[in-house]
């Protein structure tokens, strides 16, 4: 009989990173996800991210590493916490990592009380998240079956600028389905308004969200999700994020900066102006301007080895249930979480504060 030791293997080949705080890391958002579920359809989508930040900050701060937000708040004058370049951590231990932050990803689905809020965050050795600006990404996010079919096909690639029909066409022969059983789901917006209709023309079919892309990118990772391809321009931090948990997932992300008022259409004369406001900030973060259109695929995204990620529902969602409150603290809450070993756990978690009071339902 064969005797395979799968648990102990992937143990083994973890990084250091994953060994140390993938265990850690399922708590903070589990943290910053409570307190989200707290405001949650209270209308004020400021204060519920407010609390989820100062949550997934002080549990932060209260690892034995030494840590770098690339990915968070925005930049230090419009974000006092979990800014860009803000250094967290006890700053014991010889464990460096960059971290990537979202508190509340979906901050009007919190406010409003409707599906698809989580709270998120990843972390990776120094270099391993890209280090961008806090603007838009066009970007589309495909699983490991597509993945699969471009290794064994090497002349039909995924390409952000090919027509939509020629990527839906390369999907549907990946998954084995005809095109008119592919479903993209793609972010209600004006901007998207062309881009919907070429999806629909090629004969896919389109789940319009009003918020929250970045957890229906990891679902095209994820067999029997009903995600397929996710299309569209939205936030840079969703990206590298979708791109850390897809990395681990064995999918793909391509993924090209664009400025905001280039997404909303704004004249030449005021995106001219963004981006000469855009470029000091571009060069600190090792972003020439001629970069700018690079497409970044998940290598240049989440180049890391040692990445490691976790999602906590808040109100419900695809893959993840909502936050359940039980009075006086008491929560029931879901995760995933997932280390560059290949180790992925969907977790029901419990937190009992009074024991005798609790009842722990199946
Ligand atoms: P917030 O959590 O910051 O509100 O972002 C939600 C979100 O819908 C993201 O999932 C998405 O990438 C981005 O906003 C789209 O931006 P916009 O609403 O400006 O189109």
């Amino acid at each position: 009989m064969p005797h395979p030791k799968t648990a102990e293997k992937m143990m083994n080949s973890a990084g250091p990173i994953e060994r140390a705080l993938l265990p850690r890391l399922v708590h903070i958002t589990e943290a910053a996800a409570i307190a989200a579920a707290y405001q949650m359809g209270r209308g004020d989508k400021m204060f519920a991210d407010h609390v989820a930040v100062e949550a997934m900050r002080r549990m932060l701060n209260s690892l034995d590493m030494k840590g770098v937000i690339k990915i968070g708040e925005g930049e230090r004058d419009e974000a006092p916490m979990l800014y860009i370049g803000e250094e967290l951590g006890t700053g014991k231990g010889d464990i460096l990592v960059d971290i990537a932050v979202d508190p509340l990803e979906g901050t009007n689905l919190a406010s409003d009380g409707v599906p698809g809020a989580i709270s998120v965050m990843a972390m990776s050795e120094p270099g391993g998240l890209f280090n961008g600006p806090d603007i838009y990404m066009d970007k589309i996010v495909v699983g490991p079956d597509v993945v699969r079919y471009e290794k064994n096909n090497p002349s039909e690639k995924i390409d952000l600028d090919a027509p939509v029909a020629n990527n839906l066409q390369i999907v549907s022969k990946a998954l084995r389905r005809s095109i008119d059983e592919i479903i993209v789901v793609i972010l209600d917006r004006t901007r998207h308004q062309q881009k919907i209709k070429e999806i629909r023309e090629a004969g896919a079919r389109v789940k319009l969200i009003t918020d929250g892309d970045l957890m229906p990118g990891i679902a095209t990772s994820i067999r029997g999700s009903g995600v397929h391809v996710v299309m569209g321009t939205g936030g840079s931090g969703e990206a590298v994020l979708t791109a850390a948990a897809v990395k681990i997932l064995g999918g793909n992300i391509l993924a090209r900066l664009v400025l905001p008022t280039v997404a909303n259409g704004e004249s030449k004369e005021i995106i001219a102006r963004e981006m000469k406001e855009m470029i000091p900030r571009l060069r600190t973060m090792g972003i020439k301007e001629n970069n700018m259109n690079d497409v970044l695929d998940i290598n240049k995204l989440a180049p890391g080895k040692d990445v490691i990620f976790s999602a906590t529902g808040i109100t419900p969602g695809q893959l993840l249930r909502e936050a359940n409150l039980f009075g006086g603290g008491d929560a029931r809450i879901h995760s995933i979480s997932m280390g560059s070993s290949g180790v992925v756990q969907l977790t029901d978690t419990i937190y009992i504060c009074d024991k005798e009071k609790t009842p722990i339902y199946l």
